[in-house]
């Protein structure tokens, strides 16, 4: 390693500036002024000048957006100024009757708005203390996220550190993460030479590429933002406007949407929206609607929020897409826990930029409510993220020779009856893991990123293992052999020897993410890991009766007794044997035990605590084997209450719950 002269840090700084002005000009103003070829020297230079001197290296430099290892789960981000979300206006008068509110509110005769197009993509909050990227968290209920900094780290428009001088100390500032259709289409063309399945659009396309534990994946994400308000910013600056606000983010190197206007009058907004819509097909990116803010901040400071919503912004949303196009065939997909459900194929149709070949139709009451059949001219429609449906048949164009369709009474796969529960309208196959189906999507789920995260194991792929006869149940992923996997058709012997290292990786996992895998019905992955961090072992969560499952704040009567169900069952009972016995390990919950004084007590933290965060009040509990929860129940144990609290403390009053304030709460920890 070389000794650090003055000049190459020098020649450091003055490479990693270069390179953030340039990263600020191609994806912040999409103005870019070097070659990419130029771009590659820079770049190389400055890493070349890190290797060598590794006390050059910092978190912001430009080569470091890739730098975190993957992580287990997501911690936990309370947001320190909520998130809103918007209230709609589905209708011109809708809007209307919006801007008189505010006009009457205001007492204006026309009132001055931004309008921006609303972004289909993730709310995140991105916190910059002395104009460094802290801490980056999603949405989540609007008060916690999760944090994803280490992923927003390698969204290349995404300023490491904030540009300019006047860099405020501290600014929190709110954006959408999206992904563009082109590099959507990309991605999906890589899902599918993988044998992964493709996202079903570019909104989920951007959600499971945030999600991702491990940012290497999502670095190779084609994800981007813009900015559109902030959560905090102290108050060196004086900004009067929301347009000033969206000029001075963009000049601190955060990117914003070049479509915003400054509008006066509700007229112009309806203008406005017009032109965007004629336009949405063309943008590159989905939009569903554009949103409205009042411009002067005191205007938007005088009107506030009623509980989720501000009143001084509205979300004017396109109606739901819809398009004509022919029924070719109608298919039966039977899912993980039986469910038929009907689909139509499609002649491709456009319906708005999305190509549909498929629509749901939802369950065999619906077909026959719609009389859907083969060979009918059928309305499609598409909204935002639902998976696309057939609205309607255009009965006149009905050819003669049509037949309704007859909903199987046998499955379609594995030819068991099909069976319905009184009051529920989901026909199901009784065959359950006879049925290949079910075990094919048992086996996925099994496999599936927040389950055992097995890499590379896609549907196409695992379909092959079942027919092929090497897996008819989920322990059997673990006995697979080089030999045996080379012999399939598609699979070369790197993939084959990838996709045994990622089973093996995967034995190493959590008791959450294992009793997910499971595929108990009903327990999902919030069930999942409240059933976790309540037993503690497998061993007390099988001998638990419904009686004590009931006790863990998840899981009321129904799913009680899935659970009993299933470890009442034999083969299930072997499968979970195999398992372990192939090497499935996790490391210990909080077990249930004197150590843990607080385990099996549900705790409620509100308002705010002044010698310790809530977070860390959190933390505290959890550490002792409290389990803390978000809201008030018949459940709940404890409410601990900090000043300025709300519906909480008027709720566990009335269950009779008892009450901390902070300094009981002190007190009561230094007992235990
Ligand atoms: S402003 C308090 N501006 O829409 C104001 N939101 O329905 C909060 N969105 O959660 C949001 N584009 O994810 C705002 N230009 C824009 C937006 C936008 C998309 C999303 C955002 C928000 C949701 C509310």
């Amino acid at each position: 390693m070389g000794t650090l002269t003055p000049d190459a840090r020098a020649r450091w700084e003055h490479l990693c500036r270069t390179l953030e002005g340039h990263n600020y000009r191609y994806y912040v103003l999409d103005d870019p002024d070097i070659t990419d070829g130029k771009y590659d020297l820079l770049w190389r230079e400055l890493a070349a000048l890190e290797t060598a001197h590794a006390e050059l290296c910092s978190p912001d430099s430009p080569t470091q957006r890739v730098g975190a290892k993957p992580s287990s789960g997501f911690a936990e981000v309370a947001h320190s100024h909520p998130m809103l979300s918007l209230a709609n206006a589905l209708d011109e008068a809708e809007m209307r009757a919006f801007d008189r509110r505010v006009s009457e509110r205001l007492g204006h005769e026309s009132v001055e708005y931004v309008a921006e197009p609303k972004l289909d993509g993730l709310a995140v909050s991105l916190r910059y203390e002395q104009g460094r990227l802290i801490q980056a968290a999603t949405r989540g209920d609007g008060h916690r996220g999760e944090d994803i900094t280490a992923n927003i780290r390698t969204i290349s428009s995404v300023p490491l550190r904030l540009r300019g001088d006047d860099i405020p100390a501290t600014l929190v500032v709110r954006g959408e993460v999206y992904m563009p259709l082109a590099g959507f289409q990309t991605l999906n063309a890589a899902q599918q030479a993988r044998g992964e399945k493709p996202f079903a659009n570019p909104r989920n396309a951007a959600a499971g590429s945030l999600r991702q534990l491990d940012p290497k994946i999502s670095a190779e994400r084609p994800l981007t933002v813009c900015f559109y308000g902030v959560g905090a910013l102290s108050a060196e600056k004086d900004i009067q406007q929301h347009s000033e606000l969206l000029a001075q983010l963009q000049a601190w190197g955060l990117r914003v949407s070049p479509e915003y206007a400054v509008l006066q009058g509700v007229d112009a907004c309806l203008q406005y929206f017009r032109v965007m819509a004629a336009r949405r097909a063309g943008l590159g990116y989905d939009i569903d609607g554009v949103v409205y803010k009042l411009n002067q901040l005191q205007e938007q400071a005088l009107l506030g929020a009623v509980s989720r919503a501000p009143r001084w912004a509205i979300a004017h949303k396109f109606p739901a897409e819809e398009a004509l196009t022919r029924v070719s065939a109608i298919e039966i997909q039977v899912g993980r826990t039986g469910a038929l459900t009907p689909v139509a194929r499609l002649m491709p149709v456009t319906v708005g930029g999305v190509t549909v070949t498929n629509a749901t139709l939802h369950n065999a009451e619906e077909i026959s409510r719609k009389d859907v059949r083969v060979g009918d001219t059928v309305v499609v429609r598409r909204a935002g993220d639902v998976i696309p449906e057939v609205v309607r048949v255009l009965m006149e164009q009905r050819p003669a020779d049509t037949h309704a369709f007859e909903f199987p009474s046998i499955c379609p796969v594995c030819a068991s009856a099909v069976t319905r529960v009184e009051g529920e309208v989901v026909a199901r196959c009784s065959g359950g893991l006879y049925c290949p189906a079910q075990r094919v999507q048992a086996i996925r789920h099994f496999a599936s990123r927040r389950a055992m995260d097995v890499e590379g194991l896609g549907e196409k792929r695992v379909e092959q293992l079942v027919q092929q006869g090497l897996v008819h149940k989920v322990s059997d992923l673990y006995g697979l052999s080089l030999e045996s996997l080379v012999k399939l058709e598609r699979m070369g012997d790197k993939s084959a020897e990838n996709l045994l290292l990622a089973l093996e990786q995967s034995k190493h996992t959590s008791f959450a993410c294992f009793l997910f895998a499971l595929g108990i019905r009903d327990v999902g992955e919030a069930t999942a890991r409240a059933l976790a961090s309540h037993f503690g072992t497998l061993e007390r969560l099988q001998g638990a009766d419904e009686e004590a499952l009931q006790a863990v704040a998840d899981v009321g009567p129904v799913v009680a007794k899935q659970i009993v169900l299933f470890f009442s069952q034999a083969h299930n009972r072997e499968v979970v044997s195999a398992l372990l016995a192939a090497g499935v390990v996790w490391p210990d919950e909080h077990p249930v035990d004197e150590e843990f004084p607080l385990a099996g007590k549900n705790f409620v933290i509100t308002g705010s605590l002044s010698s310790l965060s809530r977070q860390q009040a959190k933390e505290r509990l959890q550490a002792l084997g409290a389990r803390v929860s978000g809201s008030v129940s018949s459940k709940t144990d404890y409410l601990v209450c900090g000043e300025k609290a709300g519906s909480k403390h008027t709720k566990a009053e009335a269950l009779s719950i008892p009450i901390l304030d902070e300094s009981a709460f002190l007190t009561f920890l230094q007992n235990i």
